[in-house]
C-alpha cells in the first residue's frame, strides 16, 4: 500500500501551526506501521537553506493553471525515512510568510494540481492521496475531473482530512473557469450558498472524510461549529470519520529535551521543580509557591481569549502566575501587555512563537491553560501532559477526547463544559486545591505524563482506515 501525503505546510521544513506538526510526524508513524508514505508539499522560500542544500533536484515540467501553464520545479528530500517532495515555482512560493496573499486560490490550485502532475514524472504511484485542509481540497476533484480515465490514476483513492473547519477555501464564481480551470459544467460541484467552497467539493468527491477528534467530527455536524457546512456533511456521515491525532513523543520529549532547565521523567520528576525555578527566573515571575499557569496558543477568538481576557485579573490578585506565549489578534496581544505592565512578575508575555521558550513554558508551568470555544483536536494539551502540566480545558473536540475531570477518578486534568469565564476560574481554583496537597498533585503529574498520546494508537486507526478505503477490510 502507497500513500502520497499532500499538505501546505509540515515541520521542520515549513509551519504555521497545528497541521504543520501533524504532516511533520503522521506519516513517520504510518511508515514505522510498514505501510509507505510520501509527502508533497510546496518549495516556500521560507524554508532555510538548511534544508534547500539538502534537497536533490529532480526535473521540472508545466502544470495546467486556468488557461495557461506554469513552471514546476520537482525537489526531493529524504527525512527520516519519509520521502519529502517539494513543488517549487518561485512566482506563488518565493514570499516571505506562507499565507495570506490576494492569490492565494490560485497559489493552492497550482500546488494541487502539481501533485497530481508530478505523477507523471516520478516512480511512486500512491494508493490513495492523503489531503489536508482546503490548500489541498483541489487535489481530489482535479483527480476526478481530469485523471480519472488515465490508467495510472484509474485506481487511486482520496482521504480529505480537515484540520480546522473554520478555513474552506470560498471564492466567487469567477475564478472557477480563469483560474481554478474547473469547466463550468462541474458548477454545482463547486458551489455552496452562492460560492465556490473547495472544501464542499473535496467532501463531496473524496472516498473518505476525517477529522482529527472524534467528538469534533461530531461537532461539526452541528450549525454552532460547522461554519456553515453542517448541510453538506450531514449528507455524508457515511464516510465522515474523526482519529485523533498525536504528537511526536521523540521530539516532544522532557527526559531528552536539551532546550529545558533539567531532563526528567514520569518516574523521576524532581527536575521539576528545577524548570519551574528556571522559568520564573528567566520570565522574572516571583518565585512564591503558587501555581504558574502556562499558555501556548495562536491569539484568536476561538481558542477562549475572551474567557482569558475576563478572568484574568482576578486570578493574578487571588495568587496564579502566568506565562503566557503566542501572537494574533491585537486585542488580546495589547491586553496581555498591559496586565504584564500591572502586574509584572505575576504574568509574562512573549508576543510571536518560540519553539524554545514554548518548550519551558511546558516544563515549568504547573498548569496549562485552553479555554477554548473550539478545537478540532489540539496538541499542547497532549504535549503539556508530556512535560508534567496538569491541562485546564474546556471539554470541546479533541480537548474533550484527551482530558478527563479528575473529580472522575483517574483524570488527568480539569475539565469545564460551559463557554464561561467563571467555570473556567473555577476549574482553575479546583486545580488550585489540590496542587496544594502536594503528594496528591506529584501523583497526578506523574499520572499525566504516563498518558500516552504518541501517534501509535492513531497511526493504527489511519491503516485501517487505508484499508478500509482500499476494500482490503
Ligand atoms: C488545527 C486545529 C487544531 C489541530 C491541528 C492539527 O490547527 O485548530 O485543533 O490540533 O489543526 O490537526
Amino acid at each position: 500500500m502507497k500513500i502520497l501525503f499532500a499538505t501546505s505546510e509540515a515541520q521542520p521544513f515549513a509551519a504555521s501551526g497545528g497541521l504543520g506538526d501533524v504532516a511533520g510526524s503522521l506519516p513517520k508513524a504510518i511508515r514505522a506501521k510498514g505501510i509507505a508514505c510520501r509527502v508533497v508539499m510546496p518549495l516556500y522560500s521560507d524554508i532555510s537553506s538548511e534544508w534547500k542544500d539538502k534537497m536533490t533536484y529532480i526535473c521540472n515540467f508545466t502544470v495546467p493553471v486556468g488557461w495557461r501553464k506554469q513552471y514546476c520545479g520537482l525537489f526531493e528530500y529524504n527525512h527520516g525515512g519519509v520521502i519529502f517532495y517539494f513543488l517549487d515555482n518561485e512566482y506563488y512560493f518565493k514570499r516571505s510568510g506562507l499565507y495570506g496573499f490576494y492569490d492565494e486560490a490560485e497559489r493552492f490550485a497550482f500546488f494541487s494540481r502539481a501533485a497530481l502532475e508530478m505523477l507523471w514524472h516520478i516512480d511512486y504511484v500512491p494508493d490513495i492521496i492523503h489531503c489536508n485542509d482546503w490548500q489541498t481540497a483541489l487535489i481530489p476533484v482535479y483527480l476526478d475531473i481530469f485523471y480519472r480515465c488515465q490508467s495510472k490514476f484509474f485506481n487511486i483513492k482520496s482521504i480529505y482530512t480537515i484540520h480546522n473547519i473554520e478555513y474552506q477555501g470560498k471564492y466567487g464564481f469567477e475564478i472557477m473557469e480563469d483560474v481554478l480551470g474547473i469547466p463550468s459544467n462541474f458548477k454545482s460541484l463547486m458551489q455552496y450558498d452562492d460560492c465556490i467552497n473547495m472544501t464542499k467539493a473535496a467532501i463531496e468527491v473524496a472516498n473518505k472524510v476525517t477529522t482529527v477528534s472524534k467528538s469534533y467530527s461530531s461537532e461539526i455536524l452541528d450549525p454552532c461549529y460547522s461554519h456553515g457546512l453542517d448541510r453538506e456533511l450531514v449528507h455524508h456521515t457515511y464516510k465522515l470519520c474523526g482519529i485523533l491525532n498525536g504528537i511526536d513523543y521523540d521530539v516532544n520529549n522532557p527526559m531528552t529535551d536539551e532546550g529545558i532547565y533539567k531532563n526528567y521523567s514520569a518516574s523521576d520528576v524532581s527536575g521539576k521543580q528545577n524548570n519551574r525555578t528556571g522559568l520564573c527566573h528567566d520570565l522574572k515571575l516571583s518565585d512564591d509557591n503558587q501555581p504558574v499557569v502556562g499558555i501556548v496558543s495562536r491569539m484568536v477568538r476561538h481558542k477562549g481569549f475572551d474567557l482569558i481576557k475576563y478572568a484574568l485579573e482576578n486570578l493574578i490578585k487571588s495568587g496564579f502566575k502566568f506565562a503566557v506565549l503566542g501572537s494574533g489578534e491585537y486585542i488580546y496581544e495589547s491586553f496581555f501587555d498591559y496586565m504584564h505592565k500591572q502586574y509584572p512578575d505575576r504574568i509574562s508575555i512573549y508576543i510571536g512563537y518560540n519553539k524554545n521558550m514554548a518548550k519551558k513554558i511546558y516544563a515549568g508551568s504547573d498548569m496549562f491553560l485552553m479555554p477554548s470555544q473550539s478545537e478540532p483536536c489540539g496538541l499542547a494539551q497532549m504535549i503539556a501532559l508530556r512535560y508534567g502540566s496538569v491541562p485546564i480545558v474546556r471539554e470541546t473536540g479533541g480537548l474533550k477526547d484527551t482530558i478527563t475531570d479528575c473529580s472522575l477518578g483517574s483524570g488527568n486534568g480539569f475539565t469545564f463544559s460551559s463557554y464561561n469565564a467563571d467555570d473556567m476560574a473555577n476549574a482553575l481554583h479546583r486545580a488550585r486545591k489540590i496542587y496544594e496537597d502536594k503528594p496528591v498533585w506529584e501523583s497526578l503529574l506523574k499520572h499525566c505524563m504516563s498518558c500516552d498520546f504518541s501517534w501509535n494508537k492513531s497511526a493504527s486507526k489511519y491503516v485501517f482506515l487505508y484499508q478500509e478505503v482500499l476494500g482490503l477490510k
